[in-house]
């Protein structure tokens, strides 16, 4: 693990889950209607659907601040809304330079730098070609820094984690409504062929701890605290679970928490290690199998499941019943037709209970159903990804070192 191993996400799960899906839509197609010439490949549906969502979501973008929730939202906060795609990644829109240039990046509390597609890099780098790329040349703000930049995030590629490569820039970045002067950044120009090929953004922007930031650059949400621009050191993170809503992803919280977004109080729990968001977690358990007690746990947007250690899987997915325990890629299914006799998954951090149920746990893509539980080489941690928070709220004190959470509003 350490910084360069510094994470453990599954950016590429969605991909495996339409290529699962492709197989099973066509073989239920064939064996439907038969003889049907040419039937259209799955996967370019989605893809034409999420080209779609994200038409969408450009000309939405002017409406983006307009929040109906400022009533109890903390006094001084703004809101970055977020983009949803599939339940597995949720994107944010940030303005680069000026005049401004908008890209998407997904929010990552797994991670703490921020980097974006480069204009440097060229169209022969696959993830490069016609995508949204930050131009240097076309800022007034921007000043060259140059300093090479390396940073691997970990997946469940069979290639082994996705390493990318580029430089330092520093421009201005606007982020829901605040304008951070100086921000330092990457700009991205290799990366592997496969990598975030079919992703719905053009970068990542980590709020982790400024220690696991690769080459010690302060992270975006450092800076606008630094900068007088939040009123109160503390963001928080709400995530809507209806998939087919690509515009209504959530809401990322800068200088406070929202009231009206969670129910009941917060929980309060301590940063155990400042790096992760990362806490000691009481127990957790499912059907009277016990796999955590105290032991080490991180909030993770930017990892779409929840990922245990291999022999903690190996049970969870026999009480699951899923039908392909020996997956090489992660991705476990479920038969949809159990779903509801599946048993909640309770989670215990400071005394109080964090139940999610079968429906919580349970992604459903049409007639495909995957669990939400994985593994990743070389892990220990309790990795609670969006299957976690997309059920629960969480606000983060970096200041404080403090996590706190409650049930989302839905
Ligand atoms: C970057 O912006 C400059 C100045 O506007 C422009 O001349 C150049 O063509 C742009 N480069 C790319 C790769 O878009
Ligand atoms: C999810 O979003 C879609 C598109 O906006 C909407 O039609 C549908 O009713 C939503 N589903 C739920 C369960 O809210």
């Amino acid at each position: 693990m350490g910084v360069r191993w510094n994470h453990f996400k599954l950016l590429l799960l969605w991909l495996t889950v339409l290529a699962v899906l492709a197989l099973e839509v066509e073989a239920r197609k064939r064996v439907k209607i038969g003889l049907h010439k040419n039937p259209e490949p799955i996967e370019e549906n989605i893809m034409n659907e999420l080209k779609t969502l994200s038409i969408k979501h450009k000309l939405k973008a002017g409406d983006s601040k307009a929040t109906t929730k400022q009533d109890t939202k903390d006094a001084g906060s703004k809101v970055a809304t977020l983009s949803n795609m599939y339940n597995t990644e949720y994107y944010t829109t940030l303005e680069f330079g000026n005049p401004p240039q908008a890209m998407k990046v997904l929010i990552d509390t797994g991670s703490a730098n921020l980097w974006v597609l480069s204009s440097k890099c060229p169209d022969s780098v696959a993830p490069c070609a016609n995508r949204i790329k930050y131009n240097s040349s076309a800022s007034t703000t921007y000043k060259a820094i140059n300093a090479p930049f390396n940073i691997e995030y970990g997946s469940n590629s069979e290639d082994g984690p996705i390493a990318l490569s580029g430089f330092q820039s520093q421009d201005t970045v606007n982020f829901a409504g605040y304008s951070i002067k100086n921000q330092v950044f990457a700009e991205i120009t290799d990366a592997p062929a496969t990598a975030f090929l079919k992703s719905g953004f053009d970068g990542i922007m980590g709020l982790g701890f400024s220690s696991i930031a690769i080459g010690g650059i302060t992270p975006p949400f450092d800076n606008l605290v630094a900068q007088g621009l939040v009123k109160r050191a503390v963001f928080s993170i709400y995530l809507n679970r209806n998939g087919t809503d690509a515009i209504h992803g959530g809401e990322l919280i800068l200088g406070g928490t929202d009231s009206g977004l969670y129910s009941g109080c917060l929980t309060y729990v301590p940063v155990s290690v400042a790096g992760y968001w990362q806490f000691t977690m009481t127990s957790a358990s499912v059907s009277g199998f016990q796999f955590c007690a105290n032991c080490e746990a991180i909030l993770d947007v930017g990892t779409s499941l929840i990922v245990v250690p291999k022999p903690v899987l190996r049970i969870i997915n026999q009480i699951l019943g899923v039908r392909n325990p020996t997956a090489s890629n992660g991705v476990f299914l479920v038969d949809c037709s159990t779903i509801s006799e599946l048993p909640d998954i309770v989670f215990t951090i400071a005394r109080r209970q964090f139940p999610l149920k079968s429906s919580d746990y349970v992604l459903r893509y049409g007639g495909t159903c995957v669990s939400g539980f994985t593994e990743m080489d070389g892990n220990s941690l309790l990795i609670l990804g969006e299957i976690f928070l997309g059920t629960y709220y969480t606000a983060y004190d970096p200041v404080h070192k403090l996590i706190a959470l409650a049930p989302a509003v839905h």
